[in-house]
């Protein structure tokens, strides 16, 4: 007989067992589910706009929405210079033994050396640990982790407004508050200087923040070298601890050290700075899955301790990275010829992009759009924060089967010279009428009220 019990499993046949001093019952088969009271998770808003996008029919569709680079015929790229690395590994015939918990030290001290510079004052006294990891999500979420667990200062990290989705999940699941500061104007589309001046000199002494250190995501508006200057003497007033998201360096400008400058004026004014770096956009290796994560200390037998906390961490995540993606970016950047084709095709994809701007904004204004859209070539990177609608971004796709972020972000990377045209028609259409100038409201705490923390479902 089949009998419901107090907490409403369902209990069959139930078989009775008496021992010494207690009578135990057990049930011969599993009544119900553990995850019965599991809701459907909300879909990723990026990657669910791929889905939308196979269904749609349409012969002109276009998909703005990932963050990938595609070529002028809108096909996956690799670069010759990712070719030429694996080529070379293949014939050195290695094996696939596990890495170090801390990964390939080739690659990681390579990867230090590109985000610092060749002549960094940092690297030289080695007060710093880098340690490989899964891609810049993957190093994000080491530093996040370690923050989460062993930073001694407030647990509330500064976010930038808006910043890039996936960082709130990323924090929050290891264990930190989340906060923002004003970072985008939406009346100039540019960068609040202001804004983010007044809300970072009253962020709470020793808290953390984040920094897209180069083409910010979604808005592709970056602070210019004096700003970062500022907000470097802000952030050392409130004593914080600077970490920097370098997921794009080359992309923005063609040129990585000019993309490398945010992070390299704060560690020459002493910052004790974090950064995640990424290789998916810069070398083109999205599924490989290759990154790093560093933190400078203030010696180097801090960062030797530091060091041994983050294999803890690795160790209890993933054991060891991955071998296959360091070695290119090891081969890459240690063998100075690869280099220098690595960073000529690395510029042929930013002056892509920067010419598909200009194209955007030239055949907007052949379609008769008197709109300012100057900030499309203002911004940089492989984004761009068109200023559309989600009432306007709803009628592109419907209209036109043109995918993007509902808040306005296009992925300047999806765009050819084939179809840079029917874009500007498209965003034309859409805007003609329009004459309210798009704001996304500012949402954020204003100075250090952390009573409105951001929720995070
Ligand atoms: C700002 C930012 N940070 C980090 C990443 C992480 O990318 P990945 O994990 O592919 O390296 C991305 C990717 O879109 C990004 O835009």
């Amino acid at each position: 007989m089949a009998v419901r019990n107090r907490t409403g499993f369902l209990v069959c046949r139930v078989l009775k067992y008496n021992t010494v001093k207690t009578t135990i019952y057990v049930s011969p088969t599993r009544a119900s589910s553990w995850w019965n009271y599991v809701l459907m998770g909300a879909p990723d808003p990026i990657l669910g706009i791929n889905d939308e996008f196979k269904l749609d029919t349409n012969p002109n569709k276009m998909n703005l929405g990932a963050g990938c680079y595609r070529d002028n015929f809108g096909r996956p790229y690799v670069l010759p210079s990712v070719r030429k690395a694996e080529d070379i590994i293949r014939e050195r015939n290695l094996d696939k033994e596990y890495l170090s918990i801390t990964g390939l030290s080739e690659f990681t001290e390579a990867s230090a050396l590109l985000a610092f510079g060749d002549d960094s004052e940092v690297l030289k006294s080695k007060k710093n640990v880098t340690v490989q990891g899964i891609s810049g999500t993957g190093s994000l979420c080491v530093g996040a982790h370690l923050f989460g667990r062993l930073f001694p200062g407030s647990k509330d990290i500064w976010l930038p407004n808006p910043t890039w989705g996936n960082h709130r999940l990323i924090f929050k699941y290891a264990g930190l508050e989340l906060d923002q500061y004003r970072y985008y104007d939406p009346n100039t589309r540019g960068f609040d200087a202001e804004g983010a001046y007044e809300d970072i000199s009253h962020i709470p002494k020793n808290s953390i923040i984040l920094f897209h250190a180069c083409a910010h995501n979604p808005t592709g508006v970056d602070p210019n070298p004096q700003q970062w200057k500022m907000i470097s003497e802000i952030v050392k007033a409130r004593n914080l601890l600077p970490f920097f998201d370098m997921a794009y360096q080359g992309f923005a400008s063609g040129d990585i050290d000019k993309d490398a400058a945010a992070v390299r004026i704060f560690a020459e004014d002493g910052h004790l700075l974090a950064l995640a770096q990424s290789y998916s956009k810069n070398m083109g290796l999205y599924g490989e899955r290759v990154g790093a994560f560093t933190l400078i200390c203030e010696f180097e037998e801090e960062a030797k301790r530091v060091e041994s906390q983050l294999k803890v961490i690795v160790r209890a995540m993933y054991t060891t990275p991955p071998l296959s993606g360091p070695r290119i970016v090891a081969t890459i950047l240690n063998t100075p010829k690869l280099k220098s084709q690595w960073l000529r095709e690395l510029k042929g994809m930013a002056n892509r992009i920067i010419f598909m701007r200009q194209q955007l904004v030239k055949n907007l204004e052949e379609e008769g759009s008197t709109r300012n859209w100057q900030h499309i070539t203002d911004q940089i990177g492989m984004f761009c924060y068109t200023g559309l609608t989600t009432e306007q971004v709803n009628r592109i796709k419907k209209e036109f089967g043109i995918y993007l972020t509902n808040d306005g972000r296009i992925s300047v990377a999806g765009i050819t010279t084939k179809n840079n045209h029917y874009l500007a028609h498209a965003i034309h259409e859409v805007t003609k009428h329009d004459t309210v100038p798009t704001v996304s409201p500012y949402t954020g705490p204003k100075h250090s009220d952390t009573s409105k923390r951001v929720h995070v479902p």
